[in-house]
């Protein structure tokens, strides 16, 4: 008797721990629709086929010619147009690649995306 009541003690806790897990575990999940993941590929691509992460940084890692690029898609101070702007022209450091405008939409969906995945780089703890 006692083995079945620690059975199903055990049984319920697991069940609870499941529930917790599968809603509340999957709260900060970024769904997708399929155009926007092929979006987001050809962006990651063109983000490692011309080694923007030579001189910027992902999550912290990369080189430091740049600047960090991780949140931003949802800085204040730089975002779409912003990044836009650089992807388009280049800067003073910056080399202008000559994207054109689906390759430019495409590395901004893969920034947004890598910004909105990026949860607690941006609230740390
Ligand atoms: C040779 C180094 C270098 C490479 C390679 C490079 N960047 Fe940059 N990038 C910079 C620098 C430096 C800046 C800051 C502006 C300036 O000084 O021109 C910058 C600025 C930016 C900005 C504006 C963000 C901000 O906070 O100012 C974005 C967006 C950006 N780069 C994206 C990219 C992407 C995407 C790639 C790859 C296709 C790339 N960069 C490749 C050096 C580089």
């Amino acid at each position: 008797m006692v083995k079945v009541v620690i059975f199903a003690g055990l049984f319920i806790l697991y069940s609870l721990y499941s529930i917790l897990i599968y809603t509340k575990g999957t709260e900060n999940a970024v769904a997708l629709s399929v155009p926007e993941q092929s979006k987001i590929s050809k962006g990651k691509e063109l983000f490692q086929k011309n080694n923007c992460i030579a001189c910027h940084q992902l999550y912290g890692l990369g080189g430091y010619l740049g600047p960090e690029l991780t949140t931003v898609y949802s800085d204040k101070n730089r975002g779409e147009l912003y990044m836009k702007a650089f992807l388009k022209a280049g800067g003073q450091r910056m080399p202008n690649f000559h994207f054109k405008d689906d390759e430019v939409d495409a590395i901004i969906s893969y920034l947004k995306y890598v910004d909105a995945t990026a949860v607690t780089y941006k609230n740390p703890e």
